[in-house]
């Protein structure tokens, strides 16, 4: 453990989804390396990851990246403190690997062994890129299979304020970028689709749920309002321009998401909003929340990680175990993958 002074550097490794990745951190908010390897190619064709890949590709290049991750740094294996891994949720034979590895190494280099939450990892990524320690906050994980809205009120005391009650929000992006024919995975593609698109062209449907439910999200209506709308257009022989589809679907999606996290800032009085998870990434969600924000609580701050820490990463991993690090909380060596693991971010 660490005295006032040392420099704890910590190895992430990260293998949840389709992501292979590596990194160093120092102290928890000082990237010394991050390597990642996206395997976004391989997975194209199929539309969608497919799991025997993903893990067959993870084995091939773990190792690999773990050296660049150490030559990056110029570190050896001896200067490292701890090794963290991912360890859910996500697929479970991807993670397998990730795990697999990182108990081989803290077995062999006799290094504690720290199991990290995605999904807490991906808030971190917020204060691995300067985000302030301001409470309460509130934050907004969406991500491809997560998508919850989070009330912290002090580092110990989280609680969540709702989630969805269907598919997550990059899932969404992801199912209406395979109908339109986009390609995979979708969410950046309609991002970049939607900058040249008219967000008022089509009028599709927002789910705001009752009173009782004012946190929750439910996208699936989105989702077939939009399958809807291209099936009876193709139809009719039409083909809907996709600019305008693509920018429509998103500034309904990022509306709804932007009011339940400004109505919530404003009723928990929020001195901070935070973005955490891949779909942060989205450039409209970005600009709409900031304005959102600058028009109607001017003094509640905006963090966002930059886009390389939105999406999956090492980095963030390494960044989310320091505290276990600090704390002693470390795993043992039957730890196991948990691909069905909650955020854990709330009591
Ligand atoms: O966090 P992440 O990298 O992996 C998971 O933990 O799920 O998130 C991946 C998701 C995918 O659904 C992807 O389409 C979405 O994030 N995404 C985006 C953007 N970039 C990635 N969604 C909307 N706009 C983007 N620019
Ligand atoms: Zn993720």
């Amino acid at each position: 453990m660490t005295s006032g002074s040392e420099k704890v550097k910590i190895l992430g490794i990260e293998t949840s989804c389709d992501e292979t990745a590596a990194a160093v951190v120092e102290n928890g908010n000082r990237i010394l390396s991050t390597i990642i390897s996206s395997q976004v190619d391989l997975h194209a064709r199929f539309g969608g990851v497919v799991p025997e890949i993903a893990s067959r590709q993870h084995l091939l290049l773990i190792n690999d990246l773990i050296d660049q991750a150490l030559d990056e740094a110029n570190l050896k294996f001896g200067d490292l403190q701890a090794i963290a891994v991912s360890h859910g949720p996500g697929l479970v034979g991807a993670l397998l690997i990730g795990v697999a590895t990182a108990k081989a190494l803290a077995y062999a280099l006799k290094l504690p062994l720290i199991a990290v939450n995605h999904l807490q990892a991906h808030l971190y990524a917020n204060y691995l890129s300067g985000a302030p320690a301001l409470y309460p906050a509130v934050i907004l994980v969406v991500s491809g299979g997560h998508t919850e809205l989070l009330l912290v009120k002090n580092p110990d005391d989280a609680i969540s304020l709702g989630s969805t009650r269907d598919d997550a929000a990059g899932e969404v992006f992801d199912k209406v970028a395979r109908v339109m024919a986009l390609g995979y995975p979708g969410g950046p593609l309609i991002d970049q689709l939607a900058a040249s698109g008219n967000p008022a062209a089509i009028d599709f449907p927002r789910a705001r749920l009752d009173n009782d439910s004012r946190y929750d999200f439910s996208f699936s209506g989105l989702k077939t309002a939009v399958i809807n709308h291209l099936y009876h257009a193709r139809r009719r022989g039409e083909e809907p321009d996709k600019a305008d589809l693509a920018a429509s679907f998103q500034e309904a999606l990022v509306e709804v998401l932007v009011e339940k996290t400004v109505s919530a800032a404003h009723h928990y009085q929020a001195k901070m909003v935070l973005l955490a998870g891949g779909v942060a990434a989205n450039s409209r969600l970005r600009s709409a929340l900031k304005d959102r924000l600058n028009r109607q609580l001017p003094a509640t701050i905006l963090h966002y990680p930059p886009l390389a820490l939105c999406t999956d990463n090492a980095a963030m991993i390494a960044a989310a175990a320091y505290p276990h690090y600090l704390k002693g909380n470390f795993a043992a060596l039957d730890l196991n993958a948990h691909p069905g693991l909650g955020s854990g971010l709330s009591s």
